[in-house]
């Protein structure tokens, strides 16, 4: 089998996360090489991995180079994507820079793998809560169509990063030591996010834009019209931040052009890749955050129809951010692109 030289930018939250996948999925590797703004030795479950300080010159002889570092003006993927292009390799990057551009596909295997014959170096790994919602939603737009999607996600720390994990569990530290008396901090800590996380919810993940909507709210719209090959499907979106460390929870309604019965959805899943049902509410059971970090799939439940609107259905999927929302996609991109 033929093995590829990998890059892995950034080391935090999504980058161990893609050390971890690269190893459990047994990529091809023939070296492997991990960048981030500060060279040190790093362990992800056991293995030393050494990280070097990023430079153009770093790339020269990598295949593949999976970026996952912070996105913006000065970050990872728009200082150094094209120095990686020029020097031979394909970038998968995870962060918002590009996904929009005309020439970068935007791909979730599950639907649109053939867009990535159209890259021009670099290839988009979707947003997280955007990448849950299309795995779970495609199947049924397939068979019944889809005129409109409402969503509101629960998001958990770590799709911040790992600085939102960080002030989430100083948080929870210092609220025991005053074993919860007041559970409003006055102290400041050191802020990856905009609101206290322990013990509250709020409802702005990203900055606030166009129509008083957050960056997150419309990456959910352009995103999914952008994979699934169609902007005529009305969706709007709340985001909302939760104190958990990592899971996705989405509470999505849809109405769909064909009438289609929660039965019918079930049984459409069973068969869909990348899915499982968990759908008993009698029994109390139905995905949480909890017992999704670690683990591939998009989970769904509590499939019912909406009492008065014919073709309107409403759904739960929960899946883990760092995985298929960010780490596990971008490399079944990979798995995709050496296929070919
Ligand atoms: N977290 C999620 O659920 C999620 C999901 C989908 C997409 N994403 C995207 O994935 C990317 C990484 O997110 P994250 O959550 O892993 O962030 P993070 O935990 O804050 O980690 C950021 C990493 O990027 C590195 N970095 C920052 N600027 C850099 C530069 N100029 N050159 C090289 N490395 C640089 C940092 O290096 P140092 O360690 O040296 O500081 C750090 O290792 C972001 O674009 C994010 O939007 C995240």
């Amino acid at each position: 089998m033929k093995k590829y030289s990998v890059a892995v930018v950034g080391v935090g939250a999504v980058g161990c996360e893609m050390l971890r996948v690269l190893r459990q999925r047994k990529f091809p590797i023939k070296n492997l090489r991990v960048f981030a703004r500060s060279s040190r030795n790093i362990t992800v479950d056991g293995i030393t991995y050494h990280v070097k300080q990023i430079s153009p010159g770093g790339f020269r002889g990598i295949d593949i180079a999976l970026f996952a570092g912070t996105e913006g003006e000065k970050g990872a993927a728009v200082t150094y994507a094209n120095e990686a292009i020029i020097r031979g390799a394909i970038v998968i990057d995870n962060g918002a820079d590009f996904r929009m551009n005309k020439d970068v596909p935007l791909v979730v295997p599950e639907i649109n793998p053939k867009d990535i014959k159209k890259h021009k170096g670099v290839i988009a790994n979707p947003n997280c809560s955007t990448i849950q919602m299309v795995v779970a939603l495609w199947p049924i737009y397939k068979k019944a169509g889809i005129k409109r999607i409402i969503i509101s996600s629960y998001q958990a720390a770590s799709g911040a990063g790992r600085g939102a994990v960080r002030q989430l569990i100083d948080e929870l530290r210092f609220l025991s030591k005053s074993n919860y008396q007041d559970l409003k901090i006055k102290q400041k800590y050191q802020k990856a996010l905009p609101q206290q996380l322990a013990f509250n919810v709020f409802p702005q993940i990203g900055v606030f834009g166009e129509l008083d909507y957050t960056s997150e709210e419309w990456k959910t719209v352009r995103e999914t019209h952008k994979i699934m090959h169609d902007d005529k499907i009305k969706i709007s979106a709340t985001t909302v931040r939760v104190p958990i460390r990592t899971g996705h929870g989405e509470a999505i309604y849809i109405e769909t052009a064909k009438r289609i019965t929660p039965d019918a959805v079930r049984e459409i899943f069973e068969k869909a890749p990348g899915i499982k049902v968990i759908d008993n509410p009698k029994e109390s059971s139905y995905p949480a955050p909890i017992d999704a970090e670690g683990k591939d799939e998009v989970f769904v439940g509590r499939i019912r129809k909406d009492p008065f609107v014919k073709n309107g259905l409403w759904m739960w999927v929960v899946s883990d951010n760092l995985r298929k929302g960010a780490a596990l996609n971008a490399i079944q991109i990979a798995e995709l692109l050496i296929k070919k």
